[in-house]
C-alpha cells in the first residue's frame, strides 16, 4: 500500500487524513486462529487510531484479544483482513526499522546477564544503536531508576524493578512506539500505581508513542488520552472514552471528580447494556 499522501488526489479527504493525525491505524482489522474445531476470532472489524506521541489503553474481558492486537502491530502476527499502519506504513517496516518497542507481561530478561547487557540486548542483537539523538544503555538505566544496578542479575531484582529493565530495554533502539501488555499486572496496587506515575514521565521524556493493554479501569483513566473498550471475544471495539484530564497525571488526581467520571464511563462500557 502506498502511503496516502502518494495516492489520495482529493484534497478535502487529504485534510481529513491529517485532521486525524493519526500515527497508530488500524482499519477492519480481524483476526481469525485456526483451531482443531475450526476457527476462533479473536478480534472483528477492529477500527483504532492514535495520534503522534499519543497515549492509548486497551482495557477489556480476558480472551477478548488485547494481547493478539499487540502483537499484530508488532509484526508477530498478520491480520486476516484489514489494514495496520505505523505513521503510514505497515508494520512489517516499522518492525524493520526497529520502530516498535514491546513490553511483555513477564519480564523476560536473560537470568545470566546483568541489567545493563539485558538493556542492551537490543542494540547487539540488531548491530545498530539508538543514534545521536537516543539516551545511551546507562541514560535509559537512570530513567527508569535503577542507576546503581546496572551490574545486578536479574534474580537480584523485584519484580517491580525487573519490568524497569524490561521497559528500558524496550526503548534502547529509541522506537516510535511502545507497545505495553499488562507490564505492571503482577505488582501490588502501591508499587503499581508509583510504576505507573514513572511510566508517564518517561513517555513524556521520550514522546513515544504508547499503547498499553491493562485489565484495570484506574490504570487505564489514570494513563491513558483514549481509552478503547474491548467487548467479550470475538473483540470489538464497543467503545472508545476520552480521558479529560490534565497532564502531566499525578495520583492525587485520582481522588477528582474528572477521574470519577472517566472511570464511571469506563465501568458503563465494560459492564454497561445489561451484559
Ligand atoms: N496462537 C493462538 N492460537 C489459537 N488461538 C489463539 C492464539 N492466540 C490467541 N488465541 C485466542 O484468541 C483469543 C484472544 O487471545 P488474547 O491473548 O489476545 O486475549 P487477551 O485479551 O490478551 O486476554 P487476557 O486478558 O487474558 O490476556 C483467545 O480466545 C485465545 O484463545
Ligand atoms: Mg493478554
Amino acid at each position: 500500500m502506498s502511503p496516502d499522501t502518494s495516492v489520495v488526489d482529493d484534497p478535502t479527504e487529504t485534510a481529513v487524513e491529517m485532521e486525524q493525525d493519526s500515527y497508530l491505524r488500524l482499519r477492519g482489522v480481524s483476526k481469525e486462529f485456526p483451531v482443531a474445531a475450526g476457527t476462533v476470532t479473536a478480534l472483528d472489524g477492529i477500527d483504532l487510531s492514535l495520534p503522534k506521541g499519543g497515549f492509548g489503553a486497551l482495557i477489556g474481558p480476558s480472551g477478548c484479544g488485547k494481547s493478539t492486537m499487540l502483537r499484530l502491530l508488532a509484526d508477530l502476527l498478520p491480520p486476516t483482513s484489514g489494514t495496520i499502519e505505523i505513521n503510514g506504513r505497515p508494520p512489517s517496516e516499522a518492525r524493520k526499522e526497529r520502530q516498535i518497542g514491546f513490553v511483555f507481561q513477564d519480564p523476560t530478561l536473560l537470568p545470566w546477564r546483568s541489567v545493563l547487557d539485558n538493556v542492551r540486548l537490543p542494540e547487539q542483537v540488531s548491530g545498530r544503536t539508538a543514534g545521536f539523538s537516543g539516551l545511551t544503555p546507562m541514560e535509559l538505566i537512570e530513567l527508569v531508576g535503577l542507576a546503581g544496578f546496572e551490574d545486578a542479575r536479574p534474580s537480584q531484582l523485584s519484580g517491580g524493578m525487573r519490568q524497569r529493565v524490561a521497559i528500558a530495554r524496550a526503548l534502547v533502539l529509541q522506537p516510535e512506539v511502545l507497545l505495553l501488555d499488562e507490564p505492571f499486572g503482577a505488582l501490588d496496587e502501591i508499587t503499581r500505581q508509583r510504576m505507573n506515575i514513572e511510566l508517564l514521565s518517561i513517555w513524556s521524556q521520550t514522546g513515544v508513542t504508547a499503547l498499553l493493554v491493562t485489565h484495570s479501569i484506574g490504570e487505564a483513566a489514570l494513563m491513558a488520552d483514549t481509552v478503547f473498550v474491548l467487548s467479550a471475544r470475538p473483540g470489538r471495539i464497543a467503545e472508545v472514552v476520552d480521558v479529560d484530564l490534565p497532564r502531566p497525571r499525578t495520583l492525587e488526581m485520582m481522588n477528582t471528580e474528572a477521574f470519577n467520571a472517566a472511570e464511571n464511563a469506563l465501568r458503563r462500557a465494560l459492564f454497561g447494556g445489561g451484559e
